[in-house]
């Protein structure tokens, strides 16, 4: 039979444990995910690409079936390279719906041979998203349980060094 492979596309500025959730769910549906940070220069991220990667190498560790990879330029030309046959994005709240939607709709007309599957996560990470993490952080909130330990480190690392003072300030 042939194996299915999925790609999961985002920018993973910091990886979350919404991202994870559906990594795990996908993990189990298709053979193999290719998890690919955009490297996108118009969209100013805390974490380099390098870094970004580092993290979610990581993070993907435990799963047999879960490699991390850079892509820039369309997502479908580097679904094709890959040889991918879907594309597996996470739909969190009404308001993810909208945007998600025209994505594959634009996606399916740039490459009708690949599908994207919408995967929703666990409710208790319904309402995480990489932006909000940071912004929490930076105000001196707490985030444990939303995101993996050692990026509460990276993120008090970078703290640090950014602004030479202590937890919370990016
Ligand atoms: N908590 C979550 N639950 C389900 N899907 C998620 C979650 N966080 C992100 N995703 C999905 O993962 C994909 C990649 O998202 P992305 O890298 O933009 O993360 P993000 O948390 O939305 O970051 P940002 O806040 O910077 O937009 C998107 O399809 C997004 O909907
Ligand atoms: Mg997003």
């Amino acid at each position: 039979m042939q194996k299915v492979k999925a790609i999961y596309p985002g920018s993973f500025d910091p990886t979350t444990n919404g991202h994870l959730d559906l990594i795990a769910r996908a993990a189990r549906i298709f053979d193999h995910v290719v998890v690919a940070v955009l490297n996108n220069s118009q969209k100013s991220a805390l974490f380099s690409v390098t870094e970004r990667v580092e993290m979610l190498t990581e993070a993907v560790q435990a799963f047999e079936n879960v490699s991390v990879a850079t892509f820039d330029g369309l997502m479908v030309d580097f679904a094709r390279q890959q040889q991918a046959q879907a594309v597996v994005r996470g739909i969190r709240a009404i308001s993810d719906y909208e945007y998600e939607f025209q994505m594959a709709l634009m996606n399916r007309r740039l490459a009708p041979e690949l599908e994207t599957v919408f995967m929703m996560p666990a409710e208790k990470y319904s309402y995480v998203s990489s932006r909000l993490i940071k912004e929490v952080f930076r105000l001196g909130g707490s985030i444990e349980g939303l995101v993996p330990p050692s990026i509460v480190l990276r993120l008090r690392e970078r703290a640090k060094r950014n602004l030479g003072v202590s937890d919370g300030e990016i």
